[in-house]
């Protein structure tokens, strides 16, 4: 039965005020294909709260300027929003230094910034990169490419059936000539947290750097880089209440020292003739051309509206809507769980038996509920798991038990038409 349109979200007993929550997200209260949005397509996008959206449009109508550029009023004011953002980074993940905060565009170049340098430095014939068979495919390639370029060799840790990491080879990988382990925090497809300390730990040991991508981790956890000791970590603002465009990687700065810059142009440089040029130092090193400096400040709102929050009591409640949800699915038969790691975030990948992921989602689309479909951008972990792809729902601390339900009638409904 369609819902009508202004529904009201009465929260379960949570440990959540999603009712107040929600009206900070002017997105949710639409209606898509005739019924009351549910969005849980939180791991591809979060969405921006109002907090976020009026800091960009504010920027735009207030200081608008180039950064680090004019001596001007505006230029200042330009220039000193976006360091004291760089700082607010720096101190939500706990970085030593503030000029180990370098912006990107999102954790795909993050982590090609770091392959592509790191392999010019430090990567030769018959060395080898480690990563896992979990990765996205923005932790794979950069580095496949590298060592294709290299002659150095891709190893892999291998994932067991439960989505968690087989880490019985560990010790004897680690031994294989590794001059870098690239690794996920957690999975973007299984939901899978990562013993990274672990693994940290056991690299260091060798003296190999260690790379985490936190993309799907940000939002969702306590990052305490010094706490971690990772060489580099790199985030996409966008999974967590920001804009699309802005990233972050930190890199400790004893690394990002010995890596040759990436990009060529303005800003990264001190001194240019035409004969020759020289660098600056860190963090612009690493950043060159206009910031993006409207994404930058909205990416410290949203840092500061999850602080608001507390990222501990982010995680203990999307911890209570994936027990609900996966208890609530797991009543429905035929239900096919990928992933199902102790230690989980809030996803869940699943396939109804014999059916394909996609029409479960054209359905749940038509229901007004987003999921995302298909291979997630890790095609090698669905070659290991033998499917195609998985129907996948990520929640997020504005989502409710309410949005599950309705997620899992429409799941049912599929079925029925599916199978
Ligand atoms: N990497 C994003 C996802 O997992 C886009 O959906």
């Amino acid at each position: 039965m369609p819902r009508p349109y202004n529904v009201i979200f009465f929260s379960y007993l949570c440990t959540m005020n999603t009712t107040s929550i929600r009206k900070d997200f002017p997105v949710l209260h639409q209606s898509v294909n005739g019924r009351p949005l549910v969005y849980l397509d939180n791991t591809a996008t979060t969405q921006k709260p109002q907090a976020v959206i009026d800091r960009i449009s504010d920027y735009y109508e207030t200081i608008n300027s180039n950064a680090h550029r004019g001596t001007h009023t505006l230029g200042r004011m330009a220039t000193e929003a976006l360091e004291s953002a760089r700082t607010t980074v720096q101190k939500f993940i706990n970085a030593k230094e503030q000029h180990e905060i370098i912006f990107t565009k999102g954790t795909t170049e993050g982590i090609n910034l770091v392959a592509q340098t790191f392999a010019q430095q430090f990567l030769n014939e018959g060395d080898s990169v480690l990563i896992s068979a979990m990765e996205h495919h923005a932790n794979i390639v950069p580095w496949q490419q590298m060592c294709k370029q290299k002659k150095a060799n891709l190893l892999v840790i291998p994932v067991l059936e439960n989505g968690e990491l087989d880490l019985s080879e560990i010790d004897n990988l680690l031994s294989q000539n590794v001059k870098i382990l690239a690794i996920t925090h957690i999975s973007n497809v299984l939901g899978t947290i990562n013993p990274i300390e672990v693994l940290i730990e056991k690299a260091h040991k060798k003296n190999i750097p260690v790379l985490i991508d936190a993309a799907q981790s940000v939002a969702h956890e306590v990052i305490d880089v010094q706490k971690l000791d990772c060489d580099f970590l790199a985030f996409s603002a966008h999974k967590m209440y920001a804009p699309m465009g802005i990233g972050v990687l930190y890199g400790k700065s004893e690394w990002l020292n010995k890596l040759p810059p990436y990009q060529f142009g303005g800003e990264m440089i001190l001194e240019v003739r035409f004969e020759e040029s020289t660098f600056n130092e860190l963090p612009f090193k690493f950043e060159t051309g206009t910031p993006n400096v409207d994404g930058i400040l909205a990416l410290e709102t949203a840092i500061q509206y999850m602080q608001k929050i507390g990222l501990k009591e982010i995680a203990k409640y999307e911890n209570e809507l994936l027990t609900y949800a996966t208890e609530k699915l797991s009543e429905i038969d035929d239900i096919i769980f990928h992933g199902t790691s102790k230690q989980k975030t809030a996803v869940l990948s699943f396939n109804i038996k014999n059916v394909h992921n996609s029409d479960v989602g054209a359905i749940l689309d038509q229901l007004g509920i987003a999921v995302r479909t298909g291979n997630h951008c890790a095609q090698p972990l669905m070659e290991i798991l033998g499917i195609p792809g998985t129907v996948r729902a990520s929640f997020a601390f504005y989502n409710t038990k309410e949005e599950i339900d309705v997620f899992i009638e429409g799941v049912k409904t599929a079925k029925k038409m599916l199978m």
